[in-house]
């Protein structure tokens, strides 16, 4: 049974797959794939995390949590790269951990995959939401009701804390995903060209916002705010996440108090959670990957436009962070859309008019930004489940094309539905840790499965090489692991308790329907041998 669970596909037949039946149309080039990185990058997490984690976690240092993440995230984006090159079909990550680790591995890699992508989805769909209601307001428009625009939880905590829990969801979160599985259902061709104009407008955005803001920004609140009891928790071993369960943070301590001043407020544990909080904007340069199979040139366009959109989210981030700290004191930085309600506070302030229009152009960037983001990520997780139905390891109705419209209409009518239920209900905050951690496990995965390859398969034809591998790819595990860790014990206990499940489902399903095992039985049958036989890799 080993043998079965660590069976491998060989990037021979990984290849040989791309040029079999049920094939995604080829139309994308390196422009359009840049533009669904960064389609898939700035969203929710520059729009709303950015102000949450520097009002609760790292102060005005969260310019340097940027960078942390950042870090992360360029080591990862270098192996994506590699392995992208190397092996394009659709399946990301999900793919990389068959040919490398085996099926077990890339079943929980896949279902690991859909925290990043359904369930940031849904994440994404919620923070929408609180955009809508800003955008509402900058035309003079009622909001919609608190009852209808929030999850049940985040509702009734805000009208009573430890209340009785109320009747309500966030309807403009589902309407907006119904919009999303409309489009995709129809074709890759209009989404590339929606997620273009969308991209369009959400750059445009964040330079207006970054060109303004700029001239508002008050040095003071970078190193004047004076450090207060809040920032050091009741119970310290509270603020390092999982390293704190483990003890591992007794060493850190003194480096934490010397971190701490009025620009880090929380000190290194601040920054680094900030870090493992805010990674959630980055998240989406890997959705290029999972497109591989769409694009005209994969093996050279696929790695630049990995590298590209990266490094320009980067660059963007660190500037509109540095504008929001710089134009409101980190502690009263609102929760839910902190950069427009930064300009509609300096609207009211200064009674200026072209503030006000500032403010509905940044709240209607901001719903730009966050639905190309649900566009792209939309598409990744359908892309995905189709690379894992067509291994047999998801019923075949996760892989059927739409004879017409060559998309994956049915995972994706399947999937909507289901983003939309959690969307409806679930609150955001949770639901953004649980994609953090399942995106960082998917990162330390390919750094160690690009290692591994380099060792087992010096010879595979590679069109892009990550440079200084031997120092990258442990260094991609190192930092993806270290900002796992700085996330709280109760998110990594819902990681082990989602891969529970997920190992329930492999074990009562999947295992049997593997392709692969099928095929390599048939294989030994013919031969006249045992499955005891069966060789553990077929390279
Ligand atoms: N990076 C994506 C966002 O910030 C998930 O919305």
């Amino acid at each position: 049974m080993l043998r079965q669970l660590l069976r491998k596909k060989s990037i021979e037949t990984l290849l040989a797959e791309m040029a079999g039946e049920e094939r995604l149309h080829r139309v994308l080039g390196p422009i359009s794939l840049t533009a669904l990185g960064v389609g898939a990058i700035i969203g929710a997490g520059i729009f709303v995390t950015t102000g949450r984690a520097a009002a609760d976690d790292a102060g005005p240092a969260i310019l340097v949590s940027y960078t942390v993440a950042a870090l992360g995230c360029a080591f990862a984006a270098l192996c994506y790269a590699e392995f992208s090159a190397m092996a394009p079909v659709a399946g990301s990550a999900y793919t990389y951990a068959y040919a490398t680790l085996g099926e077990l591995f890339a079943w929980i890699i896949g279902w690991d995959l859909m925290l990043e992508y359904a369930m940031s989805c849904a994440t994404v769909a919620s923070a929408w939401s609180g955009y809508w209601n800003e955008f509402l307001q900058s035309l003079h428009i009622p909001r919609v009701a608190g009852w209808l625009s929030n999850d049940p939880f985040s509702y009734s905590s805000a009208l009573e804390p430890d209340g009785p829990l109320q009747l309500s969801m966030n309807l403009p979160a589902v309407l907006i995903m119904l919009l999303i599985t409309a489009v995709l259902v129809r074709g890759i061709r209009e989404s590339a060209t929606t997620n273009a104009a969308l991209v369009i407008v959400k750059l445009a955005v964040v330079l207006f916002v970054v060109a303004i803001g700029w001239s508002y920004i008050n040095r003071d609140n970078w190193t004047s705010i004076p450090i207060a009891e809040r920032h050091v928790p009741a119970d310290p071993a509270s603020k390092w996440g999982m390293l704190g369960l483990l003890g591992l943070n007794e060493w850190l301590v003194p480096i934490d108090e010397k971190v701490r001043s009025p620009f880090a407020p929380y000190g290194l544990s601040g920054i680094m959670l900030g870090a493992s909080i805010v990674f959630f904007a980055y998240i989406g340069f890997d959705s290029i990957s999972t497109h591989a199979e769409e694009a005209k040139q994969p093996k050279r366009d696929v790695p630049f436009a990995i590298l590209t959109s990266l490094a320009l989210c980067t660059v963007l981030y660190i500037a509109v962070s540095a504008v929001i700290t710089g134009m409101v004191p980190y502690p009263t930085i609102d929760a839910k859309a902190p950069i427009a309600v930064a300009f509609a506070d300096k609207a009211a302030h200064e009674n200026s008019g072209a503030l006000h229009v500032a403010t509905g152009i940044i709240a209607a960037g901001g719903l730009a930004g966050m639905t190309s983001v649900l566009l792209v990520t939309f598409l990744s997780q359908v892309r995905v489940f189709m690379a894992m139905a067509r291994d047999g390891l998801l019923p075949p109705i996760f892989g059927h094309v739409h004879p017409k419209f060559r998309t994956p209409h049915l995972a994706t009518m399947l999937t909507g539905a289901i983003i939309c239920v959690i969307c409806a209900f679930t609150p955001i905050k949770k639901l953004e840790e649980m994609v953090n951690i399942g995106t960082l496990m998917a990162f330390v995965v390919v750094c160690a499965s690009v290692l591994i390859l380099r060792v087992q398969r010096p010879s595979v034809e590679r069109p892009f090489r990550c440079p200084m591998i031997y120092a990258v790819a442990p260094l991609g595990i190192l930092v993806n692991l270290v900002l796992m860790l700085f996330l709280p014990w109760d998110t990594w206990l819902r990681l082990a308790v989602w891969l529970a499940v997920g190992l329930a489902i492999y074990f009562a399903y999947s295992r049997f329907h593997s392709k692969l095992s099928r095929e390599t039985l048939n294989e030994l049958k013919a031969q006249g041998l045992s499955p005891t036989d069966a060789p553990l890799k077929r390279q």
